[in-house]
């Protein structure tokens, strides 16, 4: 997954075309979420055709518990993660809800921790196949660490490939059944480096964010100025 987690799988450094998709990924900033992103999240959930509604909720929801769904997320109970676009549209999504662990039987036994994380993400169709998905589960595993959680659980559709795919190569364990897929990753302990890398890549993503924010803002009142406005010219008083 091209990380410096060592909880995941890096790419061999010798292949050029993974090293190009290491690069891409690390370009992409994930930031956390909060009450100020719900319109956003709306947007970007409203925004899923009904067969990626039924891949993230394993039903196809309709617009209205779409919206309520995003109405009910907790931002202090729950981690939401998102990736913006150079619009700042929120493209993708990744959402982290703590749930004790004697909820999931397949579980049992995995874990000696009274919570395990369960990971949701989505990612718009337009912005796929960037490394979008694999960077916000990269950083949901770290996020898991740093807040002494050592499960990552995952469920979707056993026909999700692309999924499957992430979860395999960040080497999760999955068990399929009647249609479905489990999958679990054991995640290493917290330490000095996964702090500062996640607070690193908060601190860069906020930063972006409010730069391209504030360069947008700039530009909308730049657009709206009289075009009779005087120019100045040097020496001019
Ligand atoms: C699953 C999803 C989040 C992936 O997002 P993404 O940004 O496209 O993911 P990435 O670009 O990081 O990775 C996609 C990987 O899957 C691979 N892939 C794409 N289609 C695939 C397929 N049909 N079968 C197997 N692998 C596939 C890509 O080659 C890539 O692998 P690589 O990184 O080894 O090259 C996105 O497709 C999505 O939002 N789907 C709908 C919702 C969903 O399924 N959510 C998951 C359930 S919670």
């Amino acid at each position: 997954m091209g990380t410096s987690d060592p909880s995941f799988r890096s790419f061999p450094a010798s292949d050029p075309q993974q090293q190009d998709a290491h690069y891409q990924q690390s370009t992409i900033r994930v930031k956390e979420l909060s009450e100020r992103d719900r319109r956003r999240l709306l947007m970007h959930f409203l925004g899923l055709e009904d067969s990626d509604r039924l891949l993230r909720f394993g039903t196809v929801l309709p617009d209205e518990l779409v919206t309520r769904y995003v109405q009910r997320l907790d931002f202090v109970r729950d981690t939401v993660f998102g990736v913006f676009d150079a619009e700042l549209n929120l493209v993708g999504v990744g959402h982290l809800a703590y749930v004790p662990c004697d909820m999931k039987p397949v579980l049992s036994g995995a874990t000696e921790k009274e919570r395990v994380a369960e990971f949701g993400v989505s990612v718009s169709a337009s912005a796929r196949g960037r490394g979008i998905g694999s960077k916000l589960f990269e950083r949901a595993g770290i996020h898991c660490r740093n807040e002494d959680i050592d499960t990552l659980y995952m469920h979707c559709l056993a026909s999700n490939q692309t999924m499957i795919h992430i979860a395999r190569k960040a080497g999760m364990e999955i068990h399929r059944a009647h249609g479905e897929a489990d999958a679990y990753l054991k995640l290493v302990p917290a330490n000095p480096s996964s702090m500062l890398q996640e607070a690193m890549e908060q601190q860069v993503a906020s930063l972006d964010y409010t730069i391209r924010a504030n360069t947008r803002a700039a530009a909308r009142w730049l657009a709206q100025l009289p075009s009779h406005l005087p120019t100045f010219k040097d020496g001019a008083e």
